[in-house]
């Protein structure tokens, strides 16, 4: 199957990409997150002066993970002299993460430019602010020569809006999310948010995020025409579809190869042909943009179904129901007049007895 896809006019031989983040820190850090057979390469965030990274700054949980690491730790000079040099030799796109200023891009995009295929700019500690956000995006346009993507946080109140200013700035589309919060860690062992970061606040990204990531996604894109890579809480490669089919041309992952293991990117790219297949896709291209239909809301009540076949009768939608409507006894009683019609109790039902209800 065609797995490859195209951003900008750069071809990827398919659209898993890392995420920047550690796993991208360095040279052997990225040949190594190559070898395991990703599309394309996209750096830890380069700034003009290394990040002084709290430590403590990496906690997980198998559903999310919240870290405080700035950006990266190492100098502009050792990202010049030693880690970019070094991936030349890789044969794939390479997409070169910078922040975040108008100064530091202009300081930054002459002496790195010759080094990648497009760059990607982060926007996460820069604040609210459309207009210095669009001055670097028009300024890095200029000076790039290359394709520059901004970088999306999901703080950003209006992400339509942020997508219209920077592509009408110059930039060749965005990337869409970078890490959620600030939040606020309790680890339940201790009582204590187990950071070092000032406050101790962190950043959430993971399989949490992946709704908000793919809403941010789908909304740019049922406005705009523009190149957006997705980006938040992709694990599998059925996550990957998703993020394609609500409009991305290229899906980044990093936390869960944070949560389960780097071999993540190999299991991924390995389970794609498979996921798109099922979904009845004939190719990566084919799958992008086919969920960017606009529904209106429906107000038609449904109740549910009970299989009492596959009923094991465990009360379960008893028990979560909001509106008092169940009661199970040797079978599941539904009151029409009380249903709301929600679609909890068909979400929660562990033995999908319950039908009728979702769309
Ligand atoms: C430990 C860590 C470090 C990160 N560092 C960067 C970074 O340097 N630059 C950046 O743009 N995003 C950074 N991110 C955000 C990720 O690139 C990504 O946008 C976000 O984590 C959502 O994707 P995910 O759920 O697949 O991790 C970092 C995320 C984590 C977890």
């Amino acid at each position: 199957m065609d797995l490859s896809t195209e951003i900008a006019g750069i071809k990827f031989k398919n659209p898993l990409l890392p995420a920047a983040g550690p796993l991208t820190g360095d040279d052997e850090k990225m040949k190594y997150i190559a070898s395991l057979g990703v599309g394309g390469m996209v750096t830890k965030t380069i700034s003009t002066e290394a990040a002084k990274v709290p430590r403590p700054c990496i906690v997980a949980t198998k559903d999310y993970v919240v870290n405080a690491e700035l950006w990266s730790e190492y100098g502009p000079n050792k990202w010049i002299e030693e880690f970019l040099p070094g991936i030349q030799s890789l044969k794939m796109p390479k997409i070169i993460s910078i922040g975040y200023s108008k100064e530091q891009i202009e300081w930054l995009i002459p002496k790195l430019r010759d080094f990648g295929d497009a760059f990607e700019i982060s926007t996460h500690y820069v604040g609210k602010d459309l207009n210095p956000i669009a001055e670097v995006a028009r300024t890095a346009s200029k000076l790039a020569k290359k394709p520059v993507f901004m970088k999306i946080s999901p703080h950003m109140p209006d992400p339509v809006e942020f997508a219209k200013v920077v592509t009408e700035a110059g930039a060749a589309g965005v990337v869409a999310v970078n890490s959620l919060g600030p939040v606020y860690y309790v680890d339940p062992k201790t009582g204590n948010s187990p950071l070092g970061s000032e406050n101790r606040y962190g950043w959430m990204s993971g399989p949490v995020i992946k709704p908000v990531a793919l809403s941010i996604v789908q909304r740019i894109r049922q406005s705009l025409d523009i190149p957006v890579i997705g980006v938040g809480g992709v694990k599998t490669a059925e996550d990957v579809v998703e993020f394609l089919e609500v409009g991305a041309s290229a899906v980044g992952m990093l936390s869960s190869a944070l949560i389960f293991g780097k071999e993540q990117y190999r299991r991924t790219v390995n389970g794609l042909e498979e996921a798109l297949k099922k979904r009845g896709y004939e190719s990566a291209k084919s799958a992008i943009g086919r969920k960017l239909e606009i529904h209106h809301a429906d107000f038609e009540v449904r109740n549910p179904v009970v299989d009492p076949e596959k009923c094991t009768l465990c009360k379960l939608c008893e028990y979560v129901c909001p509106y008092f409507a169940i009661k199970v006894s040797n079978r599941v009683e539904i009151d029409p007049n009380a249903c709301f019609g929600c679609g909890l109790c068909e979400s929660r039902c562990p033995t999908h007895a319950i039908s009728g209800v979702l769309k």
